[in-house]
C-alpha cells in the first residue's frame, strides 16, 4: 500500500489509524536494518503472510543480497520482499526499527519528516554483556521505546517484539508459539500493531499498556536470555489468564 494511500485521508480530516485500520489487509511494511537477524525475521514473518515488506540498509546492495539469500531460502513461497535502503523502507504503513540500540536514533532521526504520521515499532533492546551474563542498560529515557518517541514527536511509536529470538522465529517452516507485549501512548497504533501480529502464524499480540512499559519489556529481554544460556534454548514469552484473542477487549 502506498504512503499516498494515508495522505488521501489527511485531506478528508480522517484520522491517519481509522484509515490504517479500513485498509490493512493491504497494509505494507519496512524494516530498517532489515539486513540483521532480527531484521530478516521480521521481513520474512510478514512477507510469509503475503505483506510486502522492504527489507531497508544504510547500503542498497546489502539489502538486495538479504532479500536474494530469503527469496532463495524460501524459493517455494514467493515471499513479497522488496530491497532498499532505509528510506525506502520508512516510507512504507507500518516501520520497524531494527538496529542495534547504539544506532536507533541516528537512523530515525534523518527520516523524521518521512516518518510523519507513520506507524514506527522499536524493537531494540539496550543489553551490554557484563562477564558471561548480558544485563540490561537503562538509557536516559528508560527505554530505546520511549527515545525513539521522542526523537520521532509526530510519528506513532510502538514497542513490540523484543523478545522474539530471531533465529527460530525466522523459520516459517516451524511458527513459534509466543505472546508479543505491545506497548504505546497511542492506542490505535496499539491497536493496529496487535492486530498485525495477531495474524502470524503462533502470535498473539498483547496489548500491554504505554510507552511507561517499555522499559520493563525491554529490561526483560536480558532475562530472558539468562534463561536461553541456562536451559540452552530460545524460549519466547507465553503469558496466562488471557481471553482468546478474537474475544480480548
Ligand atoms: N537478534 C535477536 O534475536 C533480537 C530479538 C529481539 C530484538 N532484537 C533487537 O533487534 C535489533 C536488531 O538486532 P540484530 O541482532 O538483527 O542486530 P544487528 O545484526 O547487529 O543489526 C541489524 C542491522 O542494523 C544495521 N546496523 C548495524 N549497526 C548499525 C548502526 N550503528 N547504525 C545503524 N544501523 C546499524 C545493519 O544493517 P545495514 O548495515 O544493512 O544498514 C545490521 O544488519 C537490536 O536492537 C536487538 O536488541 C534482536
Amino acid at each position: 500500500m502506498s504512503v499516498d494511500g494515508l495522505h488521501t485521508g489527511e485531506a478528508t480530516g480522517e484520522s491517519t489509524s481509522a484509515r490504517l485500520s479500513c485498509k490493512s489487509a493491504g497494509v505494507n511494511i519496512g524494516v530498517l536494518g532489515g539486513t540483521g537477524p532480527a531484521g530478516q525475521a521480521v521481513a520474512v514473518q510478514f512477507a510469509g503472510i503475503g505483506i510486502e515488506v522492504v527489507v531497508g540498509s544504510r547500503a542498497l546492495d546489502r539489502s538486495e543480497e538479504t532479500v536474494a539469500a530469503l527469496r532463495e531460502k524460501w524459493s517455494e513461497r514467493d515471499l513479497p520482499l522488496v530491497a532498499g535502503e532505509n528510506a525506502a523502507a520508512a516510507a512504507a504503513d507500518v516501520v520497524v526499527v531494527a538496529t542495534p540500540w547504539e544506532g536507533v536514533l541516528a537512523t530515525v532521526e534523518p527520516l523524521a519528516e518521512l516518518l510523519r504520521g507513520r506507524i514506527v515499532v522499536s524493537m531494540a533492546n539496550a543489553l551490554t554483556r557484563f562477564g558471561k551474563e548480558m544485563i540490561p542498560l537503562l538509557p536516559p529515557t528508560g527505554s530505546v521505546t520511549v527515545a525513539v518517541a521522542r526523537a520521532l514527536p509526530a510519528s506513532r511509536v510502538v514497542g513490540a517484539f523484543h523478545h522474539m529470538p530471531a533465529g527460530p522465529w525466522s523459520d516459517l517452516d516451524h511458527p513459534m508459539e509466543a505472546d508479543v507485549m505491545v506497548c504505546s501512548d497511542d492506542r490505535d497504533a496499539r491497536a493496529e500493531v496487535v492486530g498485525l501480529i495477531d495474524r502470524l502464524p503462533g502470535l498473539r499480540g498483547v496489548a500491554a499498556g504505554g510507552l511507561g512499559s517499555a522499559l520493563a519489556i525491554e529490561a526483560m529481554t536480558a532475562a530472558l536470555l539468562e534463561v536461553n544460556r541456562h536451559y540452552k534454548t530460545h524460549a519466547a514469552i507465553r503469558l496466562t489468564g488471557l481471553a482468546d484473542p478474537a474475544r480480548r477487549p
